[in-house]
């Protein structure tokens, strides 16, 4: 059987960095309330002129290289983003330029803070289908562009960055033990739109519209949510919360994160956490940390993944992957 087996990572953060403080200068907030109530203590932020494409681009360019590819070897571009340079063309195309590529599809998802897990499973599905053979899949994301920054609840969380992933096709036997993505599981319920949203878009407003968020509620369904859904990917291989290596989550509150991993009797030193330095990026944050802690050299080969993600929608999702 084929697997779809991650060959190398890659991220971008831009070189701008906006600290609680400066923050605190801006609107009625401290340092103390956002470390207490999400564990964030900078965010990067991308410069007038650095677009989506650009961090996307970056990213996808060490992925290449960490897995000693060039980018004539790809054939499928996925890219997940809310936030494209422009409503069309998709921000895959304008990176598969930058890229200098002239062959293979590119695409792009949107399922905003979860976009990263549908990317890769879509990814997961048309590589071990047979259909293409090696795959680019980015998370990459100018969330700064969507802020109300007068908002204080709002506008803390966020931050700007990118993360990427190669995938190839590659010979499995079936089994649990198959290095590659060994699962996973997609979730979405529309009915819950308008707890996390965007208040413009090109077909309503005709504007870019402003991020709009009901906290406390989104905070409740991503903890009942996501160890629903990392549970429920486990089970499909047959495996157990106690046979996890390293969850790699969405970065969107420490809290969340260590809420979700008690739900699941997860000891915390297994989760990788990146939101104090990047908050959250939305796609771009699960490659993000996923690329930090492969190149700090936490994740090692053979080790058991487990990459969750929960945003608008609402949609969320879990993938298993043995590295
Ligand atoms: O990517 C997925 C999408 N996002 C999320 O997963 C975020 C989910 N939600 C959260 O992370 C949390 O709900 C927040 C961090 C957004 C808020 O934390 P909370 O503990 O749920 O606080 P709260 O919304 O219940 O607000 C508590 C108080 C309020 O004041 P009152 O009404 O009690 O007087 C807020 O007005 O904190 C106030 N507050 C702030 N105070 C200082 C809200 N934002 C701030 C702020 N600084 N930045």
């Amino acid at each position: 059987m084929i697997r779809a087996r991650i060959l190398g990572t890659g991220s971008y953060l831009p070189a701008d960095v906006l600290t609680n403080a400066d923050l605190a200068a801006r609107v009625d907030t401290s340092d103390e309330w956002i470390i207490e109530r999400t564990g964030i203590r900078k965010r990067h932020i991308a410069a007038a002129g650095e677009f989506t494409s650009d961090l996307g681009t970056a990213a996808a360019r060490r992925a290449l290289d960490a897995a000693g590819l060039a980018s004539a070897d790809i054939d499928l571009i996925i890219v997940a983003t809310a936030t494209p340079d422009q409503t069309f063309p998709a921000c895959a195309t304008v990176i598969q330029h930058k890229l200098g590529m002239a062959g293979g599809v590119a695409f792009d998802i949107a399922a905003v803070c979860s976009g990263f897990l549908y990317a890769l499973s879509v990814a997961d599905a048309l590589l071990t289908s047979g259909a293409y053979r090696t795959a680019l899949v980015i998370g990459a994301e100018t969330f700064s562009r969507l802020l109300d920054w007068e908002d204080r609840a709002t506008c803390v969380l966020f931050g700007d960055g990118a993360g990427a992933v190669v995938l190839r096709a590659e010979t499995g036997t079936g089994s649990n033990q198959d290095r590659g993505i060994l699962a996973h599981r997609l979730h979405s319920d529309g009915r819950y739109n308008d707890m996390l949203f965007v208040d413009g878009g090109p077909g309503s407003t005709g504007t870019v519209g402003k991020l709009r968020m009901k906290g406390r509620e989104v905070f409740r369904h991503a903890v009942t949510n996501l160890a629903a859904v990392m549970a429920e990917t486990l089970a499909v291989i047959g495996l157990t919360p106690a046979d996890v290596d390293w969850v790699v989550p969405h970065q969107a509150n420490l809290r969340i994160l260590e809420g979700t991993a008690r739900k699941l009797d997860l000891a915390v030193d297994r989760i990788v956490v990146t939101v104090d330095a990047h908050a959250n990026t939305s796609a771009a944050s699960v490659p993000l940390a996923l690329d930090t802690a492969v190149r700090d050299g936490r994740i090692k080969p053979n080790d058991l993944l487990l990459l969750e993600a929960m945003g608008g929608g609402f949609t969320w999702g879990a993938a298993a992957v043995r590295w």
